[in-house]
C-alpha cells in the first residue's frame, strides 16, 4: 500500500461540484505537484487532504492508517489529531504578527505539549517529575525551533517580528513552522505566488532542500520550471478531475491531451514557465 492513498475524493459547494472523484497515491519521500487553471479545484483538494474541508465522498489512508473513509466519524479531538499528519504552507504566510519568529515556530508544539502534559499529569503524581518533564519538552521544542530556523536560513531572525522580514523570509518561517509539528506530508498552496520574482528563488531553494531530506510533499504551484525539477509526479487538474498525471518528463514532454497542451501554452504565454 502506498504511503498516501486518496480514493474518489468528491466535494461540492452547493450546486458547484468542485472535486469530481480524485484518486492518487504517493510513496514516502515522493514529491507531487498539482498544476491547473484557476478554479480547477487545487486548493479545495489540498484543504480536503488537510482536514480543513470535509470531502462529501472518498477515502484517505496515510502510512497504513485510514483517516477518512466509510463509517469513520470524527470529533474535534480526532480531527485535530489527524490534522497533525499534515502541514500546510499557504500562499499568504499567515504568521502571527504579534509573535516573534521563534515563537511563531514553537507555538503549535507548545500548545500540543500542554495537552500532552495534562495527560502526563494524570499518571504522574510527583511534582518534581512533572516539572522535569515540562522543562525537558520545552527545551526540546525550543532547540528544534532553532534547528528549523537554521534549516531555512533564518537563525539570525529568531527574535524578529514578521513585519521586520521580507515576504520570502516570512514564507521560510511559515515552512519552519509547518515542519515543527513533524508532519508526515507537507503541503504547499502556491507558496511563491504572493512573492516578488526575486524572492521566489530562496523559497524554492528551501523546498528543494526538503526534497533532498526525503520529505513527502504535495505542492500546488504555477511555477512550471520548478514543478519540472522538483517533482516525482505531476497531476494536471482541470474542472475538478485529474485530466493527466505522470512524471515531469511525461507531462512536459509534449504529445499529451489537448487540454494540457493548451494549459501549458497559456502558462508559457504569461511568462510563468
Ligand atoms: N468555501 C467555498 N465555498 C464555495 N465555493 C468555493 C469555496 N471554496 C472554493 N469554492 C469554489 O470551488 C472552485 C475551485 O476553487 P479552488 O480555490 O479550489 O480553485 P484553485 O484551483 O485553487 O484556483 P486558484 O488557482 O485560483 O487558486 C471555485 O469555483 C471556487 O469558487
Ligand atoms: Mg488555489
Amino acid at each position: 500500500m502506498a504511503y498516501l492513498e486518496i480514493k474518489d475524493f468528491t466535494k461540492s459547494f452547493g450546486e458547484n461540484q468542485v472535486l469530481k472523484g480524485i484518486d492518487f497515491t504517493l510513496e514516502k519521500g515522493e514529491v507531487l505537484s498539482i498544476i491547473g487553471s484557476s478554479g480547477s479545484g487545487k486548493t479545495t483538494l489540498l484543504r480536503c487532504v488537510n482536514f480543513l474541508e470535509k470531502p462529501d465522498f472518498g477515502s484517505m489512508t496515510v502510512d497504513g492508517e485510514t483517516l477518512i473513509g466509510d463509517g469513520i466519524k470524527d470529533t474535534e479531538r480526532t480531527l485535530r489529531q489527524k490534522r497533525l499528519n499534515f502541514g500546510l504552507v499557504f500562499q499568504s504566510f499567515n504568521l502571527f504578527p504579534h509573535f516573534t519568529v521563534i515563537k511563531n515556530v514553537t507555538l503549535a508544539p507548545e500548545l500540543l505539549l500542554k495537552e500532552n502534559y495534562a495527560a502526563f499529569c494524570k499518571t504522574e503524581r510527583s511534582k518534581s517529575a512533572r516539572k522535569e518533564y515540562l522543562a525537558a519538552k520545552r527545551t526540546e521544542i525550543h532547540e528544534t525551533g532553532k534547528e528549523l530556523l537554521a534549516k531555512v536560513g533564518l537563525s539570525e531572525k529568531a527574535e524578529s517580528y514578521p513585519w521586520q522580514l521580507s515576504g520570502g523570509q516570512q514564507q521560510r518561517v511559515a515552512i519552519a513552522r509547518a515542519l515543527a509539528m513533524r508532519p508526515k506530508v507537507l503541503c504547499f498552496d502556491e507558496p511563491t505566488s504572493a512573492l516578488d520574482p526575486e524572492l521566489t528563488g530562496e523559497v524554492l531553494k528551501v523546498i528543494r532542500s526538503l526534497k533532498g531530506d526525503g520529505r513527502t510533499m504535495i505542492i500546488v504551484t504555477h511555477e512550471m520550471e520548478f514543478a519540472k525539477n522538483v517533482s516525482d509526479k505531476i497531476i494536471y487538474l482541470a474542472d475538478g478531475k485529474i485530466e493527466d498525471c505522470g512524471t515531469p518528463e511525461e507531462i512536459f514532454g509534449g504529445a499529451r491531451s489537448e487540454k494540457l497542451n493548451a494549459f501549458l501554452a497559456s502558462v508559457n504565454d504569461k511568462g510563468e514557465a
